[in-house]
């Protein structure tokens, strides 16, 4: 009878230390994320339910939020995917976070073009903002927390993009889309988010625009570091100053796209730009076959170095949003060169929880 009693005591607090995740502990200080992609949204695989409900307090939509998906002719608008994704969030207790209003990327063509065919007057680009603005944060008023309002419009020199945005409005075009989505709901956080954050001078001008808005009595509520980060990049200190210099602009910080390459690095690559596309080689590929235990320590520890920042800065970071859910489904395993095998996330291809989680919520629980 003691016997028994004893080795269910052992198991109900053994099933307790495997239940114990990253949502009770990392998400005690901060959102906890991970963007979904549709598949996972359908809701039929136990294994990415389970990682879900015992880690993740939050999520963003990998793709069907984009203009390309909510809007994919002019006036025709269609919300199901979205909806499905919201609906999902709400079954598994997320917060879901909206991506994204305004983006040069995955937006139609016919947006920066008029009826002939030529590029759109300021004034057509103006409305089409503001009318799918209105109508994609409307749809979602009291669903999402926050809306990334726009996306990497700053080069990593300091310079702004020469965006189809940009080229049509000039500067303007950033302000405009946050007065038009505080107009469209007052009560939802606005976020500005790109990629390479850590280069200076990118970071200067991310400041000036936060600045900026603010100067005009312009809502903005945090800028997001999109954080695609490898093995050697970035330099950790100057990562560590962005997160410094954007809270102090008065905003909070997020990382919004967290994930870590692990592959060999092409020539001339940087940043999160996704048209990239560099051709396959094997060399470029080297863990076809699964990552080597020296490796898996790099890794573990190269995760680590970044988690002791966001717990130092905890005060600071209002949201740790991962890209991905599993090795599985990562963007990386196809870019920026299609066919890889890559390891970026804290779940490996069968859903199993890797090392790095155990210690992340070491970290947080000390
Ligand atoms: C990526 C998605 O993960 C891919 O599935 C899609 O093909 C391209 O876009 N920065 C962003 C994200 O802001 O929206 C991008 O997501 C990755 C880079």
């Amino acid at each position: 009878m003691r016997t028994h009693f004893t080795i269910v005591l052992t198991l109900l607090s053994l099933s307790y230390i495997q239940a114990q995740g990253l949502r009770e502990t990392v998400g005690q200080y901060c959102f906890f994320g991970s963007a979904l992609n549709t598949k996972q949204c359908i809701g039929r695989s136990t294994s990415v339910n389970q990682i879900v409900d015992t880690h993740f307090n939050a999520a963003v939509a990998e793709n069907c939020m984009k203009p390309e998906s909510l809007q994919p002719t002019e006036g025709h608008f269609d919300f199901t995917e979205g909806d499905r994704f919201i609906s999902y969030c709400q079954e598994h207790n997320l917060t879901p976070f909206g991506h994204v209003l305004i983006w040069h990327e995955q937006t139609p063509k016919w947006m920066f073009l008029d009826e002939d065919g030529n590029t759109a007057s300021s004034d057509l680009l103006k409305e089409r903002m503001r009318k799918y603005i209105m109508t994609v944060v409307g749809h979602f008023h009291g669903k999402v927390k926050g809306w990334d309002v726009v996306n990497e419009a700053v080069n990593d020199d300091g310079t702004l993009r020469q965006s189809p945005y940009y080229n049509i409005l000039g500067e303007e075009f950033i302000e405009l889309a946050f007065r038009y989505a505080h107009e469209a709901d007052p009560d939802v956080e606005l976020y500005y988010n790109d990629y390479s954050m850590s280069c200076p001078a990118k970071r200067a001008t991310v400041c000036r625009l936060v600045r900026q808005l603010k100067a005009k009595g312009l809502r903005i509520d945090a800028v997001g570091m999109q954080s695609h980060n490898g093995m050697d990049y970035p330099v950790l200190a100057d990562y560590e100053e962005s997160i410094e210099a954007f809270a102090a602009c008065g905003v909070k910080v997020m990382m919004t796209e967290l994930d870590i390459n692990v592959l060999p690095k092409p020539e001339n690559f940087g940043g999160a730009d996704i048209t990239m596309d560099f051709r396959y080689d094997e060399k470029m590929n080297p863990y076809r076959n699964g990552l080597p235990a020296d490796m898996v320590k790099t890794f573990t520890d190269r995760y680590m170095e970044f988690f002791r920042l966001y717990y130092k800065h905890r005060d600071k970071i209002s949201r740790i949003n991962f890209w991905g859910l599993t090795d599985a489904d990562t963007w990386l395993n196809d870019w920026p060169i299609k066919g890889r095998t890559n390891y970026p996330l804290l779940f490996d291809r069968s859903h199993k929880a890797k090392p790095v989680v155990a210690e992340i919520i070491k970290l947080y629980k000390q």
